[in-house]
């Protein structure tokens, strides 16, 4: 982009000027003094001495400007210098103001931007150490008591060993998680798209939890019949995961005897909407704008039985998005939850 230039004379012809003046005056007074009347001297000299002084001052105002100038595109890396014409940029400040106000703008953007990211990267580390910390400290209570002598009590030593090697499970779904997170943040992730029927998947996971559910006497089911398959193109198995988080987080955060409800809808021509709906302890309106940040909890104090460590959520946005789809929550508090998304139907 070689912006617009115009040149501005004002300054050497108004300088010329004063020049001329005070130089034919001075001759006017010499010419006088040694009688020499003819009219047009003093005319002839001053037009003389104008251009004169007119063409230098122009010439070195030019070519001060153009080199101070330079300079400070150097400096600032603000062109290449070598592709700024010579005369071009001399005599007009207004471009480089403006050039420079827009380098000073974009430094400040990118300057805001790396604070923002560093508060992001203390936070993270900060969630990572603290997500790491509760796990690694329970399974070494465990051990520490079991190496104190608690050891040769064969029932303790079977609790606790038991508990301890639950520490170390949730140590590894917690850097399983983190892994996956990782992965899709810096986009490594590659889908491996294929055709599928949805209803099966969701059979699959419903199968999967059914465990789980039973625990809580939460019934796992569709909102209908599908009888005939409904086929989508998508990652499986990272819809699978995305299934997995909603529903075991329906399960979690759902009230006892409750349900979980699946439905797949046809949304437009070429999409389906796949809905999660349970009745259990709903969000807050003022979590939810929030909700899939990693690590975001409802419940910060890690106190209640069903804590995770809030990745669940930002997980399944991941890979929604890398399918480049949507999601959805909607939540009364107190009445229950639904998560939904979207994906590509074929036919
Ligand atoms: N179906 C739901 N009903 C009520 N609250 C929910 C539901 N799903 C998620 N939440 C709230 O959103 C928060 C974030 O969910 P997310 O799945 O990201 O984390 P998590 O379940 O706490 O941990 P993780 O999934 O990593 O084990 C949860 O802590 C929970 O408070
Ligand atoms: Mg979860």
């Amino acid at each position: 982009m070689q912006p617009k230039f115009k040149k501005s004379y004002r300054f050497a012809v108004r300088t010329a000027v004063y020049i001329t003046i005070y130089t034919t005056l001075l001759m006017s007074v010499f010419l006088y003094y040694y009688q020499i009347l003819q009219w047009y001297y003093p005319l002839i000299f001053s037009v003389c001495i104008f251009l004169f002084s007119f063409v230098i001052i122009q010439f070195s105002v030019e070519r001060f400007i153009y080199k101070r100038v330079k300079k400070i595109y150097d400096d600032l890396t603000l062109l290449e210098s070598a592709s700024i014409a010579k005369g071009a940029i001399t005599t007009n400040m207004q471009t480089l103001t403006e050039e420079i106000d827009k380098f000073a703008r974009d430094k400040k953007l990118e300057i805001e931007t790396l604070k923002v990211r560093e508060e992001y990267r203390k936070e993270f580390l900060g969630n990572v150490s603290h997500e790491l910390k509760t796990p690694l400290f329970t399974v070494q209570g465990y051990i520490l008591t079991l190496l104190d002598g608690a050891m040769n009590d064969k029932n303790i030593r079977e609790k606790y060993l038991q508990r301890a090697s639950k520490g170390i499970e949730r140590l590894g779904y917690i850097i399983n998680d983190l892994d996956m997170i990782t992965k899709l943040e810096v986009g490594d992730l590659s889908l491996n798209m294929e055709v599928f029927n949805i209803v099966d998947l969701v059979e699959n996971v419903f199968d999967m939890l059914e465990i789980k559910a039973n625990k809580k006497n939460i019934t796992l089911t569709f909102d209908r019949d599908y009888p005939s398959p409904i086929t989508v193109k998508a990652d499986k198995d990272r819809i699978q995961q995305v299934l997995t988080n909603l529903i075991i987080n329906s399960l979690k955060y759902g009230s006892e005897k409750g349900t979980t409800e699946v439905s797949i809808e046809n949304l437009i021509k070429n999409k389906v909407i796949v809905r999660v709906t349970d009745n259990g302890e709903g969000i807050n309106k003022i979590h939810i704008p929030r909700l899939f940040e990693r690590f975001y909890r409802v419940d910060k104090s890690g106190s209640r039985k069903e804590g995770g460590s809030g990745l669940g959520l930002s997980i399944v946005k991941h890979i929604i998005e890398a399918h480049e789809e949507k999601i959805y929550v909607e939540s009364e508090y107190g009445v229950g939850s639904e998560f939904s998304f979207t994906l590509e139907k074929t036919e």
